[in-house]
This record gives C-alpha cells, sequence and structure tokens, in this order.
C-alpha cells in the first residue's frame, strides 16, 4: 500500500512556550483507516492542524500525496477534507449553501448531483434547506462531514467526531465511515472512546505528551501486547502449591484460586498442562475465568504518566 502522508520529525512550539509535539515522524497508507489516540493535550488537534495548513510548523516536512504542505500548499490542501473538533458553521445558513459554497472555495464546478448523493447518505437531505440553527448537535457534526467531503478530497481528517453524539447515532456515523473508507477515502480520526478505535481503525497511533509513542497494525497490537489471565478455582482450600506446578509460574491466591499470567506469543504452557497437573496432583477445580487485556488496557498503560 502507496502512503498518502508522510510526515518527518514533526515539533511543534507554540509561542508561549508549551512544545505540543516532539520528532513525530509518521506515514499514513493509502485507504487506510487510522486512529489516533491520546489523553487531553496529547497533541492530537495540533497535529491535524498542521497537515490542514491551519497551524505552523516549528520543524519538520509533510507532504499528502506527494505535495509539500509548506512549498505546494493549494494542491496539498485539495486532497484534504477536515472535519474540527469545534463545529464552525454559519447558524444562518443552511446545509445546501454551505456545502455547495465550500465547493466553490476549492476552485471545483459545481456538482449538485454530487451534493445531493453527500446530503442524502449522511440523511441530511430533508433538512437541506432548514437554517442550521434548527438543526441538532448530532445533525451539525454531519454538515460539518459534508463540509468537509464537498471539494471531493481523498483524506478525511475527522477530530472527535462522535464526541457528544448518541450511540445510535454513532453506530451510524462509523457505518458511514466505513462507506467512506469502501469508496477509497483515507481517514484519520482522533477519539476518546477507545472502543471506537478497536472497532474501526486498521491501524492505531497514541500520542502522549507530544510523543507517538506507539503506531501499530491493530490486530497486531492486540495480539503482541495482550496478555491474558487465567483464575483456576479449587474445589477444596489449598495450604501450599504442589512443586510440580513450579515450572508454569502460577501463584496460589486465597488458598483457593490458582492464577496464571501469561503472553501469548512468547507462551510455552498452556492451561491444559496446568489443568493435567493439577489432576495428576488429584486437585479439583469448579472454575475457570480468563480475563484478557483490551486496547483500553494498553493505553493506559501507555499514557499514564
Ligand atoms: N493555540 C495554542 N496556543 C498555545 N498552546 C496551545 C494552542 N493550541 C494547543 N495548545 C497546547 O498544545 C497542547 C496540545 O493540544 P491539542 O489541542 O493538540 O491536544 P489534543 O490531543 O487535541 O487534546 P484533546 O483530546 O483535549 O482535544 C496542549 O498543551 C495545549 O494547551
Ligand atoms: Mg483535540
Amino acid at each position: 500500500m502507496s502512503d498518502i502522508i508522510t510526515i518527518e520529525n514533526l515539533s511543534k512550539s507554540y509561542a508561549s512556550g508549551v512544545h505540543s509535539l516532539h520528532d513525530v515522524s509518521l506515514s499514513i497508507r493509502k485507504g487506510e483507516l487510522f486512529a489516533l489516540l491520546g489523553p487531553n493535550g496529547a497533541g492530537k488537534t495540533t497535529l491535524i492542524s498542521i497537515i490542514c495548513g491551519l497551524t505552523k510548523i516549528t520543524h519538520g516536512h509533510i507532504q499528502v500525496g506527494g505535495y509539500d504542505i509548506i512549498h505546494q500548499y493549494r494542491e496539498a490542501r485539495s486532497k484534504i477534507g477536515l472535519v474540527p473538533q469545534e463545529i464552525t458553521i454559519d447558524i444562518f445558513d443552511s446545509p445546501w449553501k454551505t456545502v455547495r459554497f465550500s465547493r466553490s472555495l476549492f476552485g471545483l464546478p459545481n456538482n449538485d448531483d454530487y451534493i445531493e448523493e453527500l446530503l442524502k447518505s449522511l440523511s441530511l437531505w430533508d433538512k437541506r434547506n432548514q437554517k442550521m440553527i434548527t438543526l441538532s448537535g448530532g445533525m451539525k457534526r454531519r454538515v460539518m462531514i459534508a463540509k468537509a467531503l464537498a471539494h471531493e478530497p481523498q483524506v478525511l481528517f475527522l477530530d472527535e467526531p462522535t464526541a457528544g453524539v448518541d450511540v445510535e447515532l454513532r453506530q451510524s456515523m462509523w457505518e458511514q465511515i466505513r462507506t467512506l473508507k469502501s469508496n477509497g477515502v483515507t481517514i484519520i480520526l482522533t477519539t476518546h472512546y477507545i472502543e471506537e478505535a478497536e472497532e474501526m481503525a486498521d491501524r492505531i497511533g497514541i500520542l502522549n505528551n507530544g510523543q507517538l509513542v506507539l503506531v501499530e497494525d491493530k490486530q497486531t497490537l492486540m495480539q503482541r501486547m495482550s496478555t491474558k489471565q487465567v483464575s483456576i478455582e479449587l474445589k477444596d482450600p489449598l495450604a501450599t502449591l504442589p512443586n510440580t506446578l513450579t515450572p508454569f509460574h502460577v501463584s496460589l491466591h486465597e488458598h483457593k484460586f490458582i492464577k496464571m499470567r501469561y503472553d501469548f506469543e512468547q507462551e510455552t504452557h498452556t492451561i491444559a498442562d496446568v489443568l493435567d497437573t493439577l489432576k495428576q496432583n488429584n486437585l479439583t477445580y469448579v472454575d475457570i475465568q480468563t480475563e484478557q487485556d483490551s486496547l483500553e488496557d494498553i493505553f493506559v498503560r501507555l499514557t499514564k504518566s
């Protein structure tokens, strides 16, 4: 897969002296859905604003679709659609006018069929001539998406698209985002809903204190970092563990629970080995529970200060 965005050694310091990004290097692949996670103030919006040309780079280089975002600003910007974190629309305008106008800003000829299709796909067609002030928050957010897509960009940035959106609408937005992706649009979204990243992303990046602390394929991430905890409940209390269990690195809790924690990949013993050994020692168990790390556990581990 070729890269549509390349970011090299990006750093950002604001005039206030705040260092928001430190030496960030990242490539976004064409057609992927990349989820950028990080606590409040991690630098997610700063990163997006820089790529979109809204905030100045302090140090580093960025290309979008092969165009340098500083020296070939117009070309680079035409490839990008941005749905910012804050809703910015003229509340007295209608969705139809707003989206149509946004397309013209990029110097493109009118294409009312495209705008109609866009508004329909975002369930905004019925509302197309209403003043924005009469729309709900979730609807306004969808107008922001339509506006960002007005010039048919190849890359769409969604800065917390589902913040404050109810569960049902969130599901339908996920569906819309998936459709965009299947139409070939590269999507970069930031979110505080870990399950959103878990559900939607091809790759996940975690920013913490302006540093990219992790970029990983979601599947690999789940496998590489996940550890399982197994708890075996014994029928009868036990004073100490039999020596034959020593190689399995298990521990005894409350004289009743045998616990085992292991990495997926480095695992040499299986739960079955432990159960066999229990049987050989005439130890009966009544319950087995397993727990697996979630992406949230991984996130918390990487971002706790
Ligand atoms: N215009 C600005 N001037 C000075 N500092 C700023 C400015 N914009 C952002 N910052 C600072 O840069 C850091 C990163 O902010 P940013 O908005 O990028 O974080 P974020 O990851 O998007 O957070 P959130 O999850 O809250 O949206 C913060 O310390 C913030 O205070
Ligand atoms: Mg932000």
